[in-house]
């Protein structure tokens, strides 16, 4: 199999041109950020404070959580509900960021990930893929891009979408999350050693896609 590792932090882009190069290539496109929004909202859905560590670890038990692929799109599903729509919304992403500092969330989550790594060719997304998750990956990119860049796109791609947000609070929330992803004690946010650094900031989608295309390529 051949894996991708793409790490970076929240807004850099990795989702939107993972899809386009997972297409691509053929490989199956998994956005792990998505399995700690299922646990996030799992939580806020029971009440359960996020950063009360033994509360949520009590949830696990109750969780099943898994992907499908329907048309080459991702779902994900939570106790066998298609929860890949609300995920999306803006509190869940700090209940994602905080039950993700868990280390048994994470072990919680790690066998799906390596298990779907492991049976087919993939572009795996995340924090900790080429750190942790899957330390073997052929390819590994840290992706990222300036707060304030990263920011305005996730700006547009809410406004794109119908809704009603705030530039200053997305950049807040933006900057208050990846200073936690990055200061947690279990695999944090941070460029594998053998990983390549692609900063997005002044590149425009296509150049990031043919970049990423390029790498593959030098290294199937
Ligand atoms: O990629 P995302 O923004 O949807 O991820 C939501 C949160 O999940 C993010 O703030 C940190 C956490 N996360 C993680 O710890 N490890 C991953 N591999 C992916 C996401």
């Amino acid at each position: 199999m051949f894996n991708i590792a793409l790490d970076g932090p929240g807004g850099a882009g990795k989702s939107t041109v993972a899809k386009a190069v997972a297409l691509e290539l053929g490989f199956i496109y998994v956005d792990t950020g998505a399995l700690y929004r299922a646990i996030g909202l799992y939580s806020l859905r029971k009440t359960i404070d996020t950063r009360d560590i033994p509360g949520v670890i009590k949830l696990l038990d109750e969780i099943n959580v898994d992907f499908t692929h329907v048309d080459g799109e991702q779902r994900v599903m939570l106790n066998g509900e298609d929860v890949s729509t609300e995920i999306r919304l803006p509190e869940v992403s700090m209940a994602a960021s905080n039950v993700s500092a868990i280390p048994e969330v994470r072990a919680f989550l790690l066998d799906l990930q390596r298990k779907i790594a492991s049976e087919k060719d993939c572009l795996m997304d995340g924090r900790d893929i080429g750190t942790v998750i899957l330390p073997n990956a052929q390819l590994k990119i840290f992706l990222t891009a300036s707060a304030e860049v990263r920011a305005k796109r996730r700006y547009d791609e809410l406004t794109e979408k119908g809704q009603k947000v705030d530039y200053d609070e997305i950049l807040k929330d933006l900057n208050e999350r990846d200073y936690q992803d990055a200061h947690r004690e279990t695999a944090p946010l941070k460029q594998a050693d053998d990983a390549i650094l692609v900063d997005t900031s002044d590149m425009t989608f296509n150049e990031v896609k043919a970049t990423i295309i390029k790498l593959y390529e030098e290294r199937k």
